[in-house]
């Protein structure tokens, strides 16, 4: 991780600028994220710029492909039914960076368990992310869990991946025990995935 830019970082009017300038900022070797953070920070959420990506599902959160970034990275939007909630989760070693853009959502920080996995997980802390609000995980500050707390509301929220990755980890609460799991996306570039391609047993 690079220390934070001294340089003035670019304000993002738009998605379309947003995703312009991350291809800037994703170009060369090293990742930024303080930079990366503050430019998806700048972003005012406008609905009708990625309405047609936020595609729900009844029963689960979906993941939804914005961009591939040039390989470097993966920009999606993952659409939050009322009460919907990821499991609890590791990024492979890569950084994630999560901006509200509708909604609230709820993120609950787990330390990694032990060797064995044995007994409850320990939870480190947990805060609501509201409208707008960028935040940043990766595998040194721990696990977590998103959740939208609403029970009457959806929630939008704009994640980027980098490097990208297919397959997690997800961790059961009470064991410390960890399985791989495979993550789909539910739509690509507004195209509802297949359905034999879009089967996934969770995602993060
Ligand atoms: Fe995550």
């Amino acid at each position: 991780m690079d220390p934070p830019a001294q340089t003035e970082v670019c304000k993002a009017q738009t998605l379309e600028e947003l995703v312009a300038i991350l291809h800037q900022l994703f170009a060369g070797e090293k990742v930024n994220v303080a930079e990366v953070q503050s430019v998806m920070d700048s972003y005012e959420s406008h609905p009708e710029e990625w309405a047609h990506f936020a595609q729900f599902d009844q029963f689960r959160y979906t993941r939804n492909l914005v961009d591939k970034g040039n390989g470097k990275f993966n920009l999606m939007i993952l659409s939050w039914g009322e009460g919907h909630g990821s499991s609890i989760h590791d990024h492979m070693d890569s950084h994630c960076f999560m901006k509200i853009l509708q909604g609230n959502l709820k993120e609950t920080l787990f330390e990694w368990p032990g060797k064995k996995g044995c007994g409850e997980m320990v939870k480190k802390s947990e805060r609501v992310l509201r409208e707008n609000q960028c935040a940043y995980i990766s595998d040194c500050i721990g696990l977590h869990r998103v959740e939208n707390p609403s029970h009457t509301e959806t929630a939008v929220s704009l994640h980027l991946y980098s490097p990208p990755f297919e397959t997690c980890h997800a961790f059961d609460q009470r064991t410390g025990h960890k399985q791989k799991v495979k993550m789909t996306f539910y739509s690509q570039f507004g195209e509802r995935t297949p359905y034999a391609a879009s089967v996934s047993q969770e995602n993060n």
